[in-house]
């Protein structure tokens, strides 16, 4: 491993911290195959599937040895409590998902969620009571891999899902988000149940892989996130007309398909030409009928645009949509994009991050800030309390990929920044008369 880039001496990590670090790594690396993947062939892990509900088993049981209350929340949450020094206390959320795309790798999600039973773990070991409780959260479906639209359960949790939302919602084999919750035992119409009140909470505290390869390229196993870029989806589709792939002429064809390559070229360009930290792509795509011998009718695909600034992604996707326009035009079909989500680019909270990059230059690592281009569950926490986010250096930059891969030396450091951040956290609060159990600069 590359030499940390060191902003003050690396301090003294306990043996419990390494080891923290190795069972983080070990119970991602355990959820990375089945029961707890819904595909025999690598990992996919979709929500409120059966793999879901074993992940979900395996993590209820590690947050109870961690010294945690757990429960699932009308949402599908699962919610691990440590009771702070007074009953009824307000809780700092610790949190990430669980959910993964097709074909995932190991870290993006679950990561987080060990890394908050590992701070409550150490706590409890400490008999430590902070002047606020600490709840882990496993999130469930930040992917938006079986739904066209994600976050709904980290929505639900931050007051902001509307169950009007869910209404028409369905995945790929049609079955509407309504009764995937049934079929999970809960009601769509009470998931505004999981709605936190603001008075009970006091911020949100995500941990996530980059994703990205700017931390390994510094030499830096962490760094501070300063907000997240503002994402919009669409369901694309492209209708033209079916026919016989042997008898039609080519100048009397309105083939949807190829119209539809026409509009992933445009997508491309427009992304490319616009420049700045603008991106757009299309990840999924279905032509029907689907047949050798037949001119396909009609294509549907999905539309993902992403920048740091909410006009510019708008501008983008603008710019996009004109552009399929002038192609339904020249080729005789027609197209519609249906908008499915909408999140703005969300800052993370100053002092918050503040209080992290303490915690993090604590830790002998030079404060390293950086926007995430990623979406998180902590976009939507924003509208709930502050939040803070962590990111944790994975190799070579790769994830959405079964390659991803995580050091466990650096999600050690990562548990121990992460117990640096609430002891000051704690501080802030009182006048800091307890002794830290950090032991790590914390
Ligand atoms: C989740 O990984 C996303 O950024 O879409
Ligand atoms: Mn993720
Ligand atoms: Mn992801």
């Amino acid at each position: 491993m590359e030499a940390h880039a060191i902003s003050a001496p690396p301090p003294h990590r306990p043996p419990a911290v390494l080891q923290a670090g190795q069972r983080v790594i070990d119970r991602c690396d355990a959820l990375g195959t089945a029961p707890y993947s819904d595909s025999g062939d690598g990992l996919f892990r979709a929500w409120l599937t059966p793999a879901h509900r074993a992940a979900q088993q395996a993590i209820a049981g590690w947050m109870e040895e961690a010294g945690m209350a757990v429960r699932m929340d009308a949402a599908s949450n699962l919610v691990g409590r440590y009771e702070g020094s007074r009953p009824d206390a307000p809780a700092l959320l610790i949190g990430s998902h669980i959910d993964s795309v097709r074909d995932a790798g190991r870290y993006d999600g679950p990561l987080g969620v060990m890394l908050g039973i590992e701070c409550v773990a150490a706590l409890h070991r400490a008999t430590r009571r902070l002047p606020f409780a600490i709840e882990v959260i496993a999130f469930g479906d930040e992917e938006g891999s079986r739904f066209p639209a994600s976050m709904f359960t980290s929505r639900a949790l931050a007051g902001t899902l509307d169950a009007a939302t869910l209404d028409g919602v369905v995945d790929g084999d049609g079955i509407p988000v309504a009764a995937a919750l049934a079929a999970w035992g809960l009601d769509a119409a009470l998931i505004g149940a999981a709605a936190r009140d603001p008075a009970a909470v006091i911020g949100y505290l995500e941990a996530h892989i980059e994703q990205g390869p700017v931390l390994e390229a510094e030499g830096l196993p962490l760094g501070i996130v300063t907000g997240i870029a503002a994402q919009l989806r669409f369901n694309v589709s492209v209708d033209g007309r079916a026919g016989h792939a042997g008898t039609c002429p080519m100048p009397l064809r309105h083939d949807a398909l190829a119209a539809a390559a026409a509009c992933v070229l445009a997508v491309e360009a427009a992304a490319r030409e616009a420049g700045g930290d603008l991106v757009a792509t299309v990840g999924r795509m279905q032509v029907l009928p689907g047949a050798t011998n037949v001119i396909p009718g009609r294509v549907e695909f999905s539309l993902d645009v992403r920048a740091g600034r909410d006009d510019l992604r708008d501008a983008g996707a603008g710019e996009i949509l004109r552009r399929f326009r002038r192609i339904a035009g020249e080729r005789g079909v027609e197209i519609a994009a249906e908008p499915v989500q909408d999140l703005g680019a969300s800052p993370c909270d100053p002092a918050l991050t503040k209080l992290l990059e303490q915690a993090v230059a604590a830790q002998g690592i030079a404060p390293r800030r950086l926007l995430s281009g990623a979406g998180h569950d902590a976009m939507v926490m924003t509208a709930l309390c502050p939040t803070a986010m962590l990111f944790v250096r994975c190799e070579g930059g790769i994830s959405h990929n079964p390659a991803e891969h995580v050091e466990a030396e650096d999600a050690s450091v990562a548990v121990a920044a992460m117990l640096g951040f609430v002891e000051r956290l704690g501080t802030t609060m009182t006048a800091g008369t307890e002794t830290s159990i950090v032991g790590a600069g914390g």
